[in-house]
């Protein structure tokens, strides 16, 4: 699946007008590359702004005085589609980097055994944990499993989404990750946004090859991505690497078949326990994801690439950690940080990008500032879609999210509400029920 742009722009000139901060995210600086450091407050705030959108792109940004003396606007104001914004605020689409949308059942018994004490380690030697997502999942039917992904879908668009990574993962058999994948794809179809579809099969080795997970990795390498690249389905390949799922050895191994068959690659990365990354930078991955244990030398290394470091704070709120990732270190040493929800139905059932940017203020220390960017552009650096997403710039896609607030700190300071009063993907206007 290259791109499900083609399919998508809506041809509907659009314009947005008397917008109280229009949160461009355009740069002060011209460093090339994901944002970093100081890079990562720069939000290029327009007060009393504008944005006209054409064809499904953005084509002008500014003051709303400059863009009603636009003389195209002048001329073709009867075809345009207005929004009064009313000063509300505006942001890029929100790029969720990060999640698990095709399961069919939530996990209610790990969440309240983890109530009464067990880790999330504990639940999974038990039998509970990913493996018991595994049954429901390949019986059900590729049709259900569509109309549960184009939910999410439209929900995470109500909370100000517009582009989304979506793996695979609860299937863990060559069929069953296929299926995932195009219900990914079915789904991504009937949604105006944006969908980059990634291949989870070494999410953890299955019941059926216990004691023999070499075997299962055959699987993954031989079969699943050579099929899921062939076809189209994914255009990255994600391995869990922590104790109790994929080792450093193992996962080097999915990544060269990644790089053969042409997948970018992403992982899990230190999230139970550390992990050396600098083995695994030669293969260029995308983000590493998680990073709750990550060694100086390795935040050094980082801080030399364009690797995102992507933090899920919704797995350390939902697993009732009292550690979070370090994302001020991560910061302050240079690397570029996004911020993604892990929806899924063990660690993070928050589809919320709010939610998350808001734990990462209160909990990580980020400023609201960096919480913006890393939602936004870092998130689209980490999906590697930074050339047409994340930003409010002309000839980027038209991905907005209208907030009902004045001021765009409130976005993570009201948390568990929803503010997010309207989006645009892609060009087409979307109102949240
Ligand atoms: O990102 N860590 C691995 N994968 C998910 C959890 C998936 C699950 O528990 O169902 C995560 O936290
Ligand atoms: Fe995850």
């Amino acid at each position: 699946m290259k791109s499900n742009r083609k399919s998508k722009p809506n041809g509907q000139a659009l314009l947005l007008i008397n917008i109280g901060q229009l949160v461009t995210l355009q740069p002060a600086s011209s460093k090339p590359g994901p944002r970093r450091g100081p890079g990562l407050k720069e939000l290029g705030i327009i007060e009393d702004g504008a944005v006209l959108c054409l064809g499904g792109r953005i084509v002008s940004v500014g003051p709303t005085k400059d863009a009603l003396r636009d003389p195209w606007l002048k001329k073709n104001r009867r075809k345009v589609l207005e929004i009064d914004c009313a000063s509300k605020v505006v942001l890029p689409g929100f790029v969720d980097s990060h999640t698990h949308p095709v399961f069919v059942s939530p996990r209610l018994v790990d969440f309240e055994k983890r109530i009464e004490g067990a880790s999330y380690e504990e639940i999974a030697e038990a039998g509970g944990g990913i493996r018991s997502s595994l049954e429901g999942f390949r019986k059900a039917g590729k049709r259900v499993l569509v109309e549960k992904v184009l939910a999410v879908l439209r929900d995470m668009a109500a909370h100000g989404t517009t582009t989304v990574e979506a793996k695979s993962g609860y299937g863990l058999t060559v069929e069953s990750e296929l299926k995932s994948l195009e219900a990914i794809r079915d789904a991504a179809y009937r949604w105006p946004g944006t969908v980059v579809a990634t291949l989870l099969g070494a999410h953890v080795v299955p019941k059926e090859f216990q004691g023999c997970s070499q075997k299962y990795v055959e699987a993954v390498c031989k079969e699943m991505i050579p099929q899921a690249a062939k076809r189209k389905l994914a255009q990255f390949v994600d391995v869990f690497c922590d104790q109790g799922a994929f080792t450093a050895a193992e996962t080097e191994q999915i990544f060269e078949a990644a790089e053969q068959y042409g997948l970018s690659v992403r992982a899990h990365m230190c999230q139970l326990t550390e992990t050396p990354l600098q083995p695994l930078l030669r293969f260029n991955p995308a983000s590493f994801d998680h990073m709750d244990h990550v060694s100086e030398d390795d935040i050094a290394q980082l801080a030399r690439h364009d690797t995102v470091a992507t933090l899920v704070p919704g797995a350390n709120y939902f697993l009732g950690l009292k550690e979070y990732p370090r994302a001020r270190r991560l910061i302050d040493a240079g690397v570029p940080v996004a911020l993604a929800t892990d929806y899924n139905p063990g660690t993070s059932p928050t589809l919320s990008m709010p939610t998350a940017m808001s734990l990462a203020c209160t909990q990580m220390k980020m400023s609201p500032a960096e919480a913006v960017a890393a939602a936004t552009i870092n998130g689209a650096w980490a999906l590697r879609v930074a050339d047409r997403k994340g930003t409010i710039e002309p000839g980027k896609d038209a991905d907005l999210a209208v907030f009902a607030v004045e001021d765009y700190r409130e976005i993570p300071y009201w948390f568990g509400a929803n503010r997010c009063s309207l989006t645009v993907m892609n060009g087409s206007v979307a109102c949240p029920q």
